[in-house]
C-alpha cells in the first residue's frame, strides 16, 4: 500500500468510528507506524509500506478506534516543547498546564530568584518539574506523587531529558515526606479535580483511559486543595507561592479556601476561563 493511501484509508477508519480530527490521527499513527516526522509524510506519498509498516499502523488504528487516546498509542506528548514520555499510567500533559509554568517563571523573575526551592506535587508524568528545571538552571526541583507507576514515567523522562540530577522525585501523599524545616519558595501543583458526580461530564476517552487518581478528587473535586493549602501553607518560606491549576468553575471555592493568604491572582487560560490561582503565603497562614 503507497503511503497516501494508507492515510486517507486510516482516515476514513477513525471517521467511520467517530474519532474526532481523524485525518490529523490517522497522520499522527503513520508517522507513528513509520517511524518518520510529518514532513516525511508530505514528501513520499508514492513510497510503499512495508508488511511490518501495514500491520503497526493496522494495530494501532484498531487502538485508537477503541477510543485509546493517540498519546498512549505513540507513547508521547509534548510539553513546554519537552517531547515526554507518557503511558497509561499517568495523565496527558494539558496545553493549559503550561500557565502553571509560566506563572512560576513570572513570580520568580519578578522576584529575583535566579535559584529557587520548587516543588511540584502530583508531578505525574514530570512535566511541570520538568520545564521548570529546564528554565531555572539553578533551581533546586523536588517532585511528588502518590503513584509509584507515575513516579517511574516521570524518573524516566528526567533521565531521557537529562534533568535526573536536577530533579529528586519522592513518593508523597500530598506534603506528608517533606519537612517544614526545608520550606520551599514554590509549591505547584495540578491536582485531580474533577467531582466524582460530575463524572458523565467528562470526556469517555479520559474516564476510560487515564489514571482514575490523576482526574477524580472526590465527591465535589475539592478534596486536593482543602487539604494543600494548610500543608503548603506550613512548608512555604516565608513570601513564597502556592500555584495552582484550577478546574472551570472552581476559582471562588479556591479562593474561599486560601483565605488569608497574600496576593491571590488568576491566569486564564487561552479560553479566557480561570485556570491558574496564585497566591502568596505569610507567617499568618
Ligand atoms: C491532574 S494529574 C497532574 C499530573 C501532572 N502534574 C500534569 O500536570 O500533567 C494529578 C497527579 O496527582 C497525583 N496524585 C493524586 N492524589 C495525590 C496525592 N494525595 N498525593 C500526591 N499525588 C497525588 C496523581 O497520581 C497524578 O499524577
Amino acid at each position: 500500500m503507497r503511503l497516501k493511501d494508507a492515510l486517507t484509508r486510516g482516515a476514513a477508519r477513525l471517521a467511520t468510528a467517530n474519532v474526532p480530527s481523524s485525518r490529523l490521527n490517522a497522520e499522527t499513527l503513520l508517522m507513528f507506524a513509520l517511524a518518520v516526522d510529518r514532513a516525511y509524510l508530505y514528501a513520499h506519498p508514492e513510497r510503499e509500506l512495508t508488511q511490518d509498516e501495514v500491520a503497526r499502523l493496522d494495530e494501532a488504528l484498531v487502538q485508537r478506534g477503541g477510543g485509546v487516546p493517540a498519546q498512549y498509542i505513540t507513547g508521547h506528548q509534548e510539553f513546554w516543547g519537552l517531547d515526554l514520555i507518557v503511558t497509561s499510567a499517568v495523565l496527558i500533559p494539558r496545553p493549559e498546564t503550561e500557565h502553571v509554568v509560566e506563572t512560576v517563571l513570572r513570580h520568580a523573575a519578578a522576584a529575583d530568584l535566579r535559584a529557587p526551592s520548587i516543588l511540584d506535587v502530583g508531578t505525574g508524568s514530570g512535566c511541570i518539574a520538568l520545564a521548570l528545571a529546564g528554565e531555572l538552571r539553578h533551581a533546586r526541583v523536588h517532585a511528588c506523587d502518590l503513584s509509584p507507576e507515575a513516579l517511574e514515567i516521570a524518573r524516566a523522562n528526567a533521565a531521557r531529558l537529562q534533568l535526573d540530577e536536577r530533579i529528586e522525585f519522592r513518593s508523597s501523599d500530598l506534603l506528608s515526606a517533606y519537612s517544614a524545616a526545608e520550606p520551599f519558595d514554590f509549591i505547584v501543583c495540578n491536582p485531580p479535580y474533577v467531582a466524582e458526580r460530575d463524572a458523565h461530564t467528562v470526556e469517555a476517552q479520559v474516564r476510560r483511559f487515564e489514571p482514575h487518581m490523576a482526574v477524580f478528587a472526590g465527591e465535589t473535586g475539592l478534596e486536593i486543595y482543602r487539604r494543600l493549602i494548610p500543608q503548603a501553607s506550613a512548608r512555604l518560606r516565608h513570601g513564597g507561592w502556592l500555584v495552582m491549576e484550577i478546574g472551570h468553575g472552581m476559582e471562588p471555592d479556591v479562593r474561599a479556601l486560601l483565605g488569608t493568604w497574600q496576593n491571590i491572582s488568576t491566569t486564564l487560560d487561552l479560553q479566557s476561563i480561570p485556570r491558574v490561582v496564585a497566591a502568596q503565603g505569610n507567617e499568618s497562614c
